[in-house]
């Protein structure tokens, strides 16, 4: 394993500020020194996640996440620290050192082979099809009306005979365990190399920055017994749940929107008609992975589905992973047509944008849902398909949105306002009062280890302090605040750590606390870098700060000679006198700091 070095991280930290890496990921808005947005780890309507662009650290007030570049990264990547590190040092294009024969560079190695392979054989099956033996492909893409423009945008081919691919990748001087770890050729029992695609339309499928990862062949032949496509098999570049087909088309895409569909023929269908927005799942089931993805490149998802094919389920399942990740998702609703490639065909691209424009969200496809079980027009089942939705108004956060549902309804169902009110109200006051019933013996427990907030945020504006005016706080600090003093565990911590770095300047500060592998301090340490204290006097602010402390420390000595006291009872003691002279004087001091 290599170890790098502090300065390459350094290097690679200041090369990937985390506003723009952070906005690959959520829609940052700025206000007032920091950005914020909703936050990518946990579901939220409203923002409380914030990055500081000041302090390259990010925060979640609601989930406590917190920390630098390569914390977010290996977080949102699910990606262990180093691996978050060669990740940010590639987008950086920063050149990490190599020590021969580790595991690492043998895997490297091979998979930029794998890549090389990958992208002949697009190559290859491209040209193939404009070749004469390729006549059945032809046929078959003017048939399903796909122009030259199109072939070419794709990199659409035709996969050759027996071994064809195998003879032309061994000639461009590829090994042949390089070869099967793409999948492209398989060896048989007798030790034969066969191509796994044979006479099949080629869609080479590409990721984000368009290297081919993998490919999917459609059967030509009307026949039976072959399965409608074959897909290359996971492998070490290539993660089924992890690409989308044509992502790589539709990130350039002006549109803040992305058209999910399902097949290959769908996306490529809508492409030629001028939809450059368009990604396939290629059939599965959309996985979070693949609603990140979406989400780094788009405001708005719209789930196209076949009418037919993906169940209710799937649907329900993608828009809620799209919408737990802060995506605007809807659903197209398609009738006439079995998928969106036969439905452009049929009645143009006109129609489709129209269906685009009319997609309706979660909220409206769960309520259609219930419409399909009941007949409204009969007045019992009206009554139940109200209390049904009624459950799903209620949970609609926003007032404003729910008003706009409740119109809706109202209007397509043929059912008076005041009555969904009625009921909705009724809703949101129980869920209302069972929740508190819910939360206060939980509140409860907190409540015995729980400190003062005023106290934790005082101790924040300590640490604060200390890391952005080193040099005026520190003499005031250290010499009237001690790590005692600190109720918080992480800030005395952190407050122990600083004291003991020689640093002086904030930067090498924040530096070292970077160098903290603590989750919990790192998130604490996020916090306060990303408040904003609204500092306007420095001076004023620590005098305040340590005039607090002291005042704090006076009091609770003060309480405790006055404890002492009541239990001497001998009137001439010397102690007694002795308590009495000091709390004379604490008093006195008191009163001057009042
Ligand atoms: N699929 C697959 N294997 C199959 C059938 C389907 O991998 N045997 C995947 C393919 O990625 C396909 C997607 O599921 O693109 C959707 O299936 P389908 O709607 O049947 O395919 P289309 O792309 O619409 O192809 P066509 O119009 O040629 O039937
Ligand atoms: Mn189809």
């Amino acid at each position: 394993m290599i170890q790098y070095t502090d300065e390459l991280k350094e290097e690679i930290r200041s090369a990937n500020d985390i506003v723009d890496v952070v906005s690959q990921y959520v829609t940052l808005k700025r206000s007032g020194r920091n950005f914020f947005g909703l936050c990518p780890f946990h579901k939220e309507k409203s923002p409380s996640f914030s990055v500081s662009p000041d302090r390259q650290y990010f925060h979640c007030f609601g989930c406590h996440k917190g920390g630098d570049v390569f914390t977010f990264i290996s977080e949102i990547e699910r990606i262990s620290f180093k691996e978050a590190l060669e990740f940010l040092a590639e987008r950086a294009r920063i050149e990490l050192p190599v020590s021969q024969n580790s595991e690492f560079n043998k895997n490297q190695y091979l998979k930029d082979k794998m890549y090389k392979i990958n992208a002949e054989t697009a190559i290859f099956y491209h040209e193939r099809l404009y070749k004469p033996l390729a006549k059945i492909a032809q046929e078959y893409v003017k048939q399903r009306k796909l122009d030259n423009k199109t072939l070419k945008a794709f990199k659409i081919g035709y996969s050759g005979e027996y071994n064809e691919l195998y003879k032309n990748l061994k000639a461009k001087g590829f090994k042949d365990e390089e070869i099967l770890a793409t999948g492209l050729v398989n060896k048989n029992n007798n030790g034969e190399y066969i191509d796994r695609f044979r006479k099949r339309l080629m869609f080479p499928i590409m990721d984000v920055s368009g290297r081919v990862v993998a490919f999917g062949g459609r059967k030509l032949e009307n026949n039976e017994k072959l399965a409608k496509y074959i897909n290359s098999n996971e492998n070490l570049i290539y993660s089924k749940k992890k690409h989308l087909f044509a992502m790589n088309l539709a990130k350039q895409s002006t549109s803040k929107k992305i058209i999910l569909v399902e097949g290959y023929m769908d996306a490529i269908s809508l492409y030629q008609r001028g939809f450059d927005n368009v990604v396939a799942s290629l059939g599965t089931a959309l996985t979070e992975e693949q609603g990140r993805l979406l989400r780094k490149y788009c405001e708005q998802v719209i789930l196209s589905y076949d009418s037919d094919g993906a169940g209710q389920e799937a649907i329900m399942r993608g828009l809620s992973i799209l919408e737990n990740q802060g995506c605007d998702a809807r659903v197209l609703q398609m009738d006439g047509a079995k998928d969106p490639d036969e439905y452009v065909i049929k009645y143009g691209s006109g129609r489709f944008k129209l269906l685009i424009d009319n997609a309706i969200s979660l909220v409206e496809f769960k309520i259609k849902m219930i419409k399909n079980k009941y007949n409204i027009e009969n007045s019992s089942d009206k009554i139940r398909f109200l209390k049904e939705i009624t459950k799903i108004l209620s949970e609609v956060e926003n007032k404003i949105e729910r008003e706009i549902y409740i119109e809706k309804i109202s209007e397509n169902y043929n059912i008076s306002k005041e009555a969904i009110y009625a009921e909705v109200n009724k809703e949101v006051y129980d869920v209302k009062s069972s929740e508190k019933i819910l939360l206060r013996p939980i509140a409860k427990k907190e409540k015995q280890t729980e400190i003062n907030p005023i106290t934790i945020k005082r101790e924040n504006m300590v640490i604060y302090l200390l890391i952005n005016y080193f040099k005026e706080s520190y003499e005031p600090i250290v010499t009237n605040i001690s790590p005692d003093d600190f109720k918080l565990e992480q800030n005395k911590f952190i407050f122990e750590k600083i004291l003991n770095s020689t640093a002086e300047e904030s930067e090498k500060i924040v530096q070292s606390l970077a160098n903290i592998e603590d989750s919990e301090i790192q998130s604490h340490i996020s916090e306060i870098l990303v408040t904003d204290y609204e500092i306007s006097s420095v001076d004023k602010c620590i005098e305040d700060v340590v005039n607090t402390y002291n005042k704090e420390r006076l009091t609770n000595r003060k309480n405790e000679i006055v404890k002492q006291l009541e239990n001497i009872s001998d009137s001439t003691s010397e102690k007694k006198s002795e308590l009495e002279n000091e709390l004379n004087n604490i008093i006195i001091e008191l009163a001057k700091r009042k």
